[in-house]
């Protein structure tokens, strides 16, 4: 556990950082959830109805855990991982989940939060972080590909619009093309949700 959390040593610079939140204290759930830092403060923005919004308005804590896993982003997207996909850390004697296979994570304590009709900001304070294994990683546009891809299938399944879809297939072409085993995979995985979304 470090003492002062540095952001940069985390991966989390300016800009927005995908990662994927886990959240509940009781049942652990993960999502992915970009961290934005514009300023110094950071903060996420989380749209209503998902799980992840219930637990930060809830328990006023996340943890934003780092990885490459594309795999990862497309079953946390569309479901839920499993219990042992899991570990519980204690941050001040409350036990909150990380993901077993995080690069690394951070918690963050929810400072201030604004709700609107559409969405919470919360203004978030890390308090604690590991780091698991730090490797390098040339960026592959395989993996990027998933994460467009997986941003517009949400915009898909929540619109049943075609354009969406056509922009998700176009992008699993690119990572079927740059990718590795994970993101085939991935593509995989993204290519069933797809023809089972908005059937007719
Ligand atoms: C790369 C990526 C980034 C995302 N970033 C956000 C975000 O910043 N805020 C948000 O509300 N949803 C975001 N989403 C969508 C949520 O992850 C999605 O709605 C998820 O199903 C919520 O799951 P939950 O109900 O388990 O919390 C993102 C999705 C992807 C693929």
């Amino acid at each position: 556990m470090t003492e002062e959390i540095n952001l940069e040593n985390f991966g989390i610079f300016d800009g927005i950082s995908e990662t994927i939140v886990t959240t509940g204290t009781t049942i652990p759930n993960a999502a992915p959830i970009g961290i934005i830092r514009k300023d110094e403060k950071p903060f996420v923005r989380v749209y209503k109805g998902s799980d992840t919004y219930a637990n930060i308005a809830k328990n006023n804590a996340l943890i934003a855990n780092i990885t490459y896993d594309p795999i990862l982003f497309v079953r946390s997207t569309f479901g839920n991982l499993n219990n042992n996909e899991f570990v519980m850390e204690s941050i001040n004697e409350v036990k909150y989940p990380a993901l077993k296979e995080a690069l690394g994570w951070i918690f963050f304590r929810c400072e201030e939060i604004q709700y609107n009709s559409e969405a919470l900001v919360a203004r978030i304070e890390p308090i604690a972080g590991k780091i698991n294994k730090s490797p390098l990683k040339a960026p592959n546009r395989g993996f990027f590909a998933i994460i467009e891809a997986t941003v517009h299938a949400t915009r898909y399944e929540l619109t049943c619009q075609d354009k969406y879809r056509e922009l998700v297939l176009e992008n699993l072409k690119l990572a079927e093309k740059c990718g590795g085993k994970q993101e085939k995979e991935a593509a995989n995985l993204l290519r069933d949700i797809i023809s089972s979304t908005c059937i007719k």
